[in-house]
């Protein structure tokens, strides 16, 4: 029997800033579940070089291609968000095994706080295993090339917001 049931999942992340590896995931999500919701956590302990505005406007203009990707905002517990947004399930990605460690904690604890709601990973394509926003950050404020692994409005905030050398 055909499954007729529409699936929304959400995407959550800091996204300072988005990345191709990023944008890979949700356009991978945007083919399986019917809405993905890219959720960006307000994350003011982590420092971000990017506001929350500016972050969400980056995110809406690199998937503005995507009829059933959504932005969004959320504080609190990722789980309660889900549960706001009816999603059945949390996407995350994973690059390498260094990142399964910590992702394991995540969606098992996430699903001991709300058993409905489940984790899905999926791995991005094999050229961005190695992008991260941090990193990212870190080659062009180093005067590093970094053209290829984000997208161009990406490129555009980061020269505006700082020079460099
Ligand atoms: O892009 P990131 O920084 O790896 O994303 C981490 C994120 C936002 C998914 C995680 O920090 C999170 O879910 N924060 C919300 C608070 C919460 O629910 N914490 C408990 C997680 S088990």
């Amino acid at each position: 029997m055909p499954n007729t049931q529409f699936t929304r999942a959400i995407f959550p992340g800091t996204f300072d800033p988005i990345t191709n590896g990023h944008l890979d995931l949700i356009e991978r999500g945007a083919r399986i579940f019917d809405e993905l919701i890219v959720s960006v956590l307000r994350n003011p302990d982590k420092n971000p070089l990017f506001t929350l505005k500016e972050r969400i406007e980056m995110l809406r203009e690199a998937t503005a291609e995507h009829e059933n990707v959504k932005v969004d905002a959320f504080d609190g517990l990722l789980v309660d968000f889900a549960r706001e947004c009816g999603a059945a399930a949390i996407l995350r990605g994973i690059r390498a095994i260094s990142d399964y460690e910590y992702e394991l904690q995540m969606a098992l604890m996430n699903r001991r706080l709300a058993p409905e709601v489940e984790t899905v990973f999926m791995m991005p394509a094999g050229r961005y295993t190695f992008v991260s926003s941090r990193l990212l950050k870190e080659v062009y404020l180093l005067g590093g090339k970094i053209d290829d692994l984000v997208p161009a409005v990406v490129l555009d905030r980061l020269r505006a917001k700082v020079a460099v050398p």
